[in-house]
């Protein structure tokens, strides 16, 4: 009964095996000129419907977003983002490293989501050309956010519209896109580039592989400094089939959106089982594969003390405590249901 974290688990066989088959082929073209990065790059112009996109690998979902950000955001720019997005909280200032020195502005808004009427506010001050201000670059939304909500394809095209009236690129930090799309049910392209998306972190270790995500740029004129940026931070692999072989089973046959729909699929089943039962209250509605929740002190002492593993969360309201809970693509009903069964008893 772990609920602790996607970044717990471990990785799906498919994924596993298609790395063992990469590394038993003998020698390759190094840094990414192998014909695993090359399909990578073709499934991803499929899937997204752009013949005409950039796409990257890279090995953790911080990289992903820093290099991504730093592509579009000058050392005198600002980025804008939720104050509880993992580029503002989590990420030990890469983003602002990365960048050489952008400054990031939080923009408020319920469940984890900017609220695009602030967003729309904060870049209608008139800072632009006057050299005394950081410079509005990017601004970067969360998909999906960190309190387990999703944006809409409409929601995205709103904060779009407001980037892009005034100038901004539009980054993605998509570490749980698989989880947003599959709660969506829009197509991958509706939810990303359609939307006015300019450069998608798009992850894959949180959802069965081993690490790998791939920054993918739908505006391809935006990525000609890309490589060499993942170079100088250290983040070009010689043997880029380690990252490419993963991607490219991920992308096969579906399993990227088999394992998110699971993973969500656990979710639905755990709060189904959890908030009737008195004393419980999610504290965020349960839309991907995390749930934030209120539980009274007795029923989380009987599941601590029956062996489920899950984080302390803050929560606003004096003497209440709150937890969450994720699950992932291999999490099993019969985890859950156990779960669920100490909760009911207790
Ligand atoms: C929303 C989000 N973005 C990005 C990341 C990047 O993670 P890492 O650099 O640990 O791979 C995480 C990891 O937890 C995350 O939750």
């Amino acid at each position: 009964m772990n609920f602790r974290s996607d970044n717990e688990v471990g990785a799906h066989p498919a994924i596993i095996e298609a790395v063992g088959r990469a590394f038993a082929a003998g020698p390759v073209h190094s840094y990414g000129g192998d014909e695993w990065t090359q399909r990578v790059v073709q499934r991803l112009r499929d899937l997204f419907e752009k013949p005409d996109l950039a796409a990257f690998p890279v090995t953790t979902g911080t990289a992903a977003n820093s290099l991504a950000l730093a592509c579009c955001t000058p050392p005198w720019g600002s980025i804008f983002c939720h104050p509880n997005s993992h580029i503002a909280e989590e990420e030990t200032n890469a983003p602002e490293f990365f960048t050489s020195g952008a400054r990031l502005f939080r923009v408020e808004g319920p469940g984890g989501k900017i609220d695009p009427r602030k967003l729309a506010g904060a870049l209608a001050q008139p800072v632009y050309g006057v050299v005394h201000y950081p410079q509005p670059s990017t601004v970067s939304v969360t998909q999906a956010t960190e309190c387990g909500t999703v944006y809409g394809p409409e929601e995205v095209a709103a904060i779009a519209t407001s980037t892009h009236r005034h100038g901004l690129k539009l980054h993605m930090d998509g570490a749980r896109f698989a989880n947003a799309l599959a709660f969506v049910g829009c197509t991958p392209a509706e939810l990303s580039w359609k939307a006015g998306v300019d450069v998608l972190s798009f992850g894959a270790t949180k959802n069965g592989a081993m690490a790998a995500e791939v920054v993918v740029f739908f505006n391809a004129e935006l990525a000609r400094e890309f490589e060499f940026r993942r170079k100088r931070g250290g983040h070009l692999l010689s043997k880029m089939r380690l990252l490419s072989s993963q991607l490219e089973a991920y992308l096969t046959d579906g399993l990227w959106l088999a394992n998110a729909r699971h993973a969500n699929a656990m979710a639905r089943r755990l709060v189904a089982g959890l908030t009737p039962l008195k004393g419980t209250q999610l504290l965020y509605p349960v839309e991907a594969n995390e749930i934030f929740v209120v539980l009274p002190a007795h029923m989380h002492d009987a599941l601590a003390a029956g062996g489920a593993q899950y984080h302390p969360w803050p929560s606003d309201r004096p003497g209440e405590r709150a937890f969450r809970l994720v699950t992932a693509f291999d999490t099993s009903a019969a985890d859950v249901d156990q779960f669920l069964s100490i909760a009911k008893a207790a």
